[in-house]
């Protein structure tokens, strides 16, 4: 049904699988630092419609592969997809973030919120399988979506926070209530990540964005767990190929030994967990995707070329290892920067792995 994949690399390493050089692909990689997105922006109006129509979704994913020697392509969409599909009607203010018309702060607004399905996200579906022909097998395409705990707290605090203070009260007061909404949001995210996986991603990535603003326990409890019903319910092989599954907390670092317990593929690590560390405590079970901090790119190249040799050094020889930003591509960086380190890690990469 999809022409031959051509390079194969990104998805060798997260199978752990001899590579000729490590893989790289950049978080947020189509997005506003590009001018070519702005301009497809502005032509669509705005960002929703920019998801919501799956010829423009298909050309912003392309943007980025054209300027830069990418190993993965990444759908154009957001996580909060699930929770406007619920019916809280997404909007976004420019320079405000998302909001949400209506929150969800009782017993009453959970049990009135349906599961989301495939039907009502459609037009992700849509964009998945139009940019995986498009695509033309060049690289492979990654799926997403964010994890229970994340989209629960937009859809708690009815937009971004920086204390949480809605969805921790409900957290610690009426913990049944959030377990109730986290479990609609898993079922959801099984039918949608699999929905992608049947339209053509091949791999996905769990977006855990604020688990790192829980405890330990309250994250095994509020979030870990939820990811984990997700890892039991995912299509791991379609059509004979392995779907790889990456999971990514921002700032949980602490935990990674009960993320790889809970069954994915690869983590994803941000710049503040070391990536030899990582690899000493985990790179036995499961690949490790990171891990640069994105302010890198607003210095020159000899900076960018330094500071990607010593992740790569820092992971060290075989294969397991994607490179990536430790979180999402900033608005201000400079378009050419991301070229010098895409090429530094295909350049620097090759001594790490046998000819
Ligand atoms: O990586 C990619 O290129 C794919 C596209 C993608 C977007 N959002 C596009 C987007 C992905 C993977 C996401 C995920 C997402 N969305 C996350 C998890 C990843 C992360 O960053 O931790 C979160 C928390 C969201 C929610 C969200 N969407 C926020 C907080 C914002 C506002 C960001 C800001 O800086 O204003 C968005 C909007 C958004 N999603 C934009 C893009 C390109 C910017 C919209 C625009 O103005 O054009």
């Amino acid at each position: 049904m999809f022409p031959e994949l051509k390079n194969d690399r990104f998805l060798r390493a997260l199978l752990k699988e001899p590579v000729d050089t490590t893989p790289v692909w950049m978080m947020r990689q189509a997005g506003r630092y590009l001018p070519e997105y702005r301009t497809s922006r502005a032509t669509a109006g705005d960002f929703l419609s920019l998801c919501k129509n799956q010829d423009f979704a298909c050309e912003v994913t392309l943007q980025p592969l054209e300027r830069y020697e990418l190993d993965a392509a990444i759908l154009f969409s957001d996580i909060l997809t699930i929770p406007d599909a619920m019916g809280l009607g997404l909007y976004f203010e420019t320079g405000e973030g998302p909001k949400f018309k209506h929150t969800v702060r009782s017993k009453a607004d959970v049990d009135a919120l349906p599961i989301a399905t495939t039907t009502d996200l459609d037009y992700v579906m849509r964009a998945v399988t139009t940019i995986r022909k498009a695509l033309n097998g060049k690289v492979p395409l990654i799926g997403f979506s964010g994890s229970p705990w994340t989209l629960a707290t937009y859809m708690v605090e009815g937009g971004s926070s920086k204390d949480f203070r809605h969805i921790k009260a409900m957290m610690y007061q009426t913990p049944d209530v959030l377990h109730a909404l986290l479990n609609k949001l898993a079922l959801s995210v099984i039918d949608y990540l699999n929905g992608q996986i049947k339209a053509g991603a091949q791999a996905v990535q769990i977006f855990d964005t604020w688990g790192g603003a829980l405890s330990g326990p309250m994250y095994q409890r509020f979030s870990l767990m939820y990811m984990k019903q997700i890892m039991d319910g995912l299509i791991r092989e379609h059509e004979g190929k392995k779907i790889p599954v990456i999971m990514f907390t921002k700032n949980g670092g602490q935990w990674l030994e009960n993320m790889a317990a809970a069954g994915p593929d690869a983590l994803g690590l941000d710049w503040t967990t070391d990536i030899a560390e990582a690899r000493a405590r985990v790179g036995e079970s499961v690949a490790l995707q990171g891990n640069i901090d994105p302010c890198v790119l607003y210095a020159d190249k000899d900076v960018i070329e330094r500071e990607v040799a010593l992740v790569l050094e820092g992971f060290g020889h075989g294969s397991g290892h994607v490179f990536n930003l430790g979180h999402g591509i900033h608005q201000y960086v400079n378009p050419d920067h991301p070229k010098f380190l895409i090429d530094a890690v295909h350049e620097l990469g090759r001594q790490y792995h046998e000819p």
